[in-house]
């Protein structure tokens, strides 16, 4: 469904991505792993259209597909929620989760399908309850995590990116999105999960790619990887250390 191809970017001097070519299948938790500064974010922000490639490219369903355009992205089924958590602090949790999808001015969505459409989608991420009329920047990070969470959610994608985002989560609602995640790709989306934590990654994965300083080192089935072998991709230098002391 997703490919990229021989994908590189650079910022100055840093070679943040280097040549990665990867495949996608539709209905696969696809993990990418590495260690920090390995790429992972770079990644996420191409397949996004943050920011665009300076070589290579990604391809939708066979056709390219690339370039700075974020709202290309989002019309095409891609949301993202990205690494650093984004809420617009002074505007309440439902404005937070319909953000960019209902129009403030001009509203897609009565004041009733508002309310239940960020009712559920929060509802997906927790079994807790969160206050649709709180202001999102007091909110503590774990549920602002899931007011962003929401707001991917909401627009029902085809491709969900997830950058590091079960760090902020309560034990509880990380086995609520684990779940979530299951079930979406069993449904056909494809999830691009990031994550540094080897429990979550072989528990959830069906293909991890692991990246080392910006470079694609191998891409394989969760039933070939270990946490070993994964840990000897990602940073040989440390599995030499232990084995020498
Ligand atoms: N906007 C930027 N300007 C300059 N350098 C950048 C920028 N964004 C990323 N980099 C550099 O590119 C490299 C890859 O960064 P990236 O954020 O993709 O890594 P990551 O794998 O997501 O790391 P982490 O695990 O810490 O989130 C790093 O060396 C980083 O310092
Ligand atoms: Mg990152």
């Amino acid at each position: 469904m997703l490919e990229i191809v021989n994908l590189s970017k650079r910022y100055g001097e840093t070679v943040a991505l280097d040549g990665a070519t990867v495949s996608f299948a539709a209905g696969t938790v696809h993990t990418i792993m590495g260690e920090n500064g390995s790429g992972k974010s770079t990644l996420v922000k191409l397949l996004s259209g943050i920011v665009a490639p300076d070589r290579g490219e990604v391809r939708l369903d066979g056709a390219r597909f690339d370039g700075r355009n974020p709202p290309a992205f989002q019309r095409h089924g891609f949301a993202t929620v990205f690494q650093e958590v984004l809420v617009a602090p002074d505007r309440t949790v439902t404005d937070n989760v319909l953000l960019g999808y209902d129009g403030i001015i001009h509203r897609r969505l009565p004041r009733r399908a508002r309310r239940d459409t960020v009712r559920e989608a929060l509802a997906l991420c927790t079994p807790g309850t969160v206050d649709p009329d709180a202001e999102a920047g007091h909110l503590p990070l774990a549920t602002q995590q899931l007011v962003v969470l929401a707001r991917a959610l909401v627009r029902k994608p085809r491709i969900l990116i997830l950058d590091e985002v079960t760090a902020a989560l309560d034990f509880t609602d990380r086995e609520t999105v684990f779940t979530l995640i299951e079930r979406l790709a069993r449904e056909g989306c494809l999830i691009l999960f990031i994550s540094h934590r080897m429990d979550e990654v072989m528990r959830l994965s069906h293909r991890i790619t692991v990246l080392r300083s910006g470079k694609m080192v191998e891409t394989l089935d969760r039933a070939d990887a270990t946490p070993e072998l994964l840990l000897s991709r990602m940073a040989p230098e440390i599995l030499a250390e232990r084995a020498h002391g």
